[in-house]
């Protein structure tokens, strides 16, 4: 089918979507929702047999609908309507939630149902609700519903529902003197990541997002306990919860670490160190054994990796290597394994390229000490999506393995043509050759992991399923762990003595980071106006040309 795709942006969801039809062998074309006369252009260029709406914030103009079918992926059961659906779920904690595969009509989320899927919810926070559960249930019923229209089937009318507007800030205001942590916890995750709960921390207003329990501190309800590691801890009625990144007011203003955003109103609270253990650690770092197998877990908030992210994952890497183990699993996050440099820390620091400089070297020497890991065999289990350096730290690992569905971004191109680090002229040409460097470099289109493992640039797909992914990992490491242990290791002992001694590996970082170095202090600006727009989440105003096929036929913008 000929399939035209109107998001609001190229989110998470639309990534997956557009790489699922295209491996489906659909002819697919993105046109963002920027006006009704634009998004009508695209239908009269692209001519499609259906229209996929899989993130819209506003109505499909009836002349589109009148004229091609329009299917609308909303985040909430046949039935539930409006554009808050999963927002009321995490604040109401529905049990159990849904997905649906719309037919437009006139009217807003109510024209006939096509498909849907219904799935468990967990305590978490809705855009990862919205980028795990929403997103595989929204793939497997929009296949089913393009059977259907392509069947002639009009789909079922909807069964009776209800309508519900966006969560009015004072439904989720919390009440640090009464609500109990699982409350307060609700709350947030509800609004995160967008729009977060308003709430004042030290007399200022702010905007909350990336909270987790914490284990063991208690104090008087709603005072400040402690620091760690960027974030705060705040007294609840029965406990603590960690705050790990605050949005100060004000239309320019983004997301940042907690302590940035407080400054002097918290340097005076108590420290807590970072510990990886799983039963009492404190941040973003976990790591846990398996027998002969460890397992570094690092779910960075939103898959950014700081300066200071990269430095204590690093030293617990180290750690790591440092155990009666065999085999380092380096596991990433639940909704991304990495996106790389944190560019949220880089737009707030007090000098952008000073920061990205400290930032690139950072992730460096992480992906160094992957890379010369003569104690252990290493393995990048990608469960989350990844994207520019993320994707180039995982190939670090001497086995690189991705779950089916990760939608992967291996290229720098979309943030303003970034040379890149992290010992990509190393890695990638071993694993794709000088041949394949264009066909992933060059291309600034997410795929697969299938697609990915015919490239040459991962070495296996696992299972979809999550938690079938997990039992894959760590049954395929402990095979790595096994009986070929030792030749395996000195094998790759041997190719790295024989690559250093070919060409340094220092001085492959040294080339790629003269590169850097120009798209951070030279004289084209395109990576820190790519950085603006993408920090501050900035409106498009047209489709680039990648994307909208239709237009680059007929030499459009
Ligand atoms: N630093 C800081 N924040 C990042 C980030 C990064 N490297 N990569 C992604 N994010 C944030 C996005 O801003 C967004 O934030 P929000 O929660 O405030 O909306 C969130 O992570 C991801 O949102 P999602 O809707 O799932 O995806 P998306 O539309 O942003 O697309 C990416 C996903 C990864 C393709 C896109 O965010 C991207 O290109 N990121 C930059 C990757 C990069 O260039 N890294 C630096 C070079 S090493």
């Amino acid at each position: 089918m000929r399939i035209l795709l109107l998001c609001h942006a190229f989110n998470s969801l639309s990534q997956r979507v557009h790489a699922e039809l295209r491996a489906a062998g659909h002819e697919v074309s993105v046109e963002l929702d920027i006006s009704d006369e634009v998004t009508s252009e695209a239908v009269a260029l692209f001519k499609p047999d259906v229209l996929v709406a899989p993130f819209l914030k506003r109505k499909i103009p009836e002349a589109v609908f009148a004229e091609v079918p329009c299917l609308i992926v909303h985040p909430g059961p046949p039935g539930d309507r409006g554009p808050a659906a999963l927002d009321w779920a995490v604040l109401e904690g529905e049990p159990e939630w849904g997905v649906s595969i719309i037919r437009a009509t006139e009217e807003l989320d109510g024209g006939p149902v096509l498909a849907s899927r219904m799935f468990a919810t967990r305590p978490a926070r809705k855009s990862s609700l919205y980028r795990i559960e929403v997103t595989e249930g929204a793939v497997a019923a929009l296949f089913e519903a393009l059977a259907r229209v392509e069947r002639g089937e009009p789909g079922d009318p909807p069964p009776p529902g209800r309508w519900r507007d966006p969560v009015p800030p004072a439904a989720r205001r919390i009440d640090w003197s009464t609500d109990k942590t699982a409350t307060v916890l609700n709350k947030i995750r509800s609004a995160d990541g967008f729009p977060g709960v308003i709430d004042e921390i030290a007399g200022r207003e702010v905007r909350l997002f990336n909270a987790w329990t914490e284990p063991e501190l208690t104090g008087e309800p709603g005072a400040l306990l402690a620091h760690c590691h960027g974030a705060v801890c705040r007294a609840t009625l029965d406990g603590a919860v960690w705050i790990g990144h605050l949005k100060e007011s004000g239309e320019r203003s983004f997301k940042r670490r907690a302590t940035a955003v407080l400054g002097e109103a918290v340097a005076d609270l108590p420290g807590r160190e970072l510990d990886a253990d799983p039963e009492t650690g404190r941040g973003p770092i976990r790591y846990r054994e398996f027998g002969a197998v460890g397992i570094l877990d690092f779910d960075f908030y939103n898959g950014a990796m700081s300066t200071e992210d990269c430095r204590a994952l690093l030293a617990a890497y180290e750690q790591a290597t440092r155990r009666p183990t065999r085999v380092i699993v380096l596991a990433g996050g639940a909704d991304f394994w990495s996106n790389g440099m944190d560019l949220n820390a880089i737009e707030a620091a007090a000098s952008p390229p000073d920061e990205s400089w400290d930032n690139i070297r950072a992730i460096d020497e992480v992906a160094e000490a992957v890379i010369r890991t003569t104690s252990h065999l290493t393995v990048s289990a990608i469960g989350g999506n990844a994207a520019a350096g993320g994707v180039f730290l995982a190939l670090a690992a001497d086995q690189v393995w991705a779950r089916s569905g990760v939608v992967l971004n291996p290229h720098y191109k979309n943030m303003g043509n970034l040379y890149g680090s992290e010992y990509w002229t190393y890695l990638l040409p071993k694993r794709v050759g000088e041949g394949g460097i264009k066909a992933v470099m060059g291309h600034r289109l997410p795929m697969l992991a299938a697609e990915a493992e015919a490239l040459g640039l991962i070495d296996r797909t696992g299972p979809n399923h999550r938690p079938d992914f997990d039992t894959f990992v760590l049954d395929q490491a402990a095979r790595l762990a096994g009986d070929d242990f030792e030749s395996r290791l000195a094998a790759k002992i041997e190719r790295r003595e024989r690559d250093e001694a070919e060409r340094p590996l220092h001085d492959y970082r040294d080339a790629e980071l003269e590169r850097m170095r120009m798209n951070f202090y030279g004289f084209d600006p395109s990576y820190h106006v790519a950085r603006f727009r993408l920090v501050r989440r900035s409106p498009h105003a047209w489709t680039p040309l990648y994307l909208a096929h239709h237009r680059a036929r007929v030499g459009g913008k």
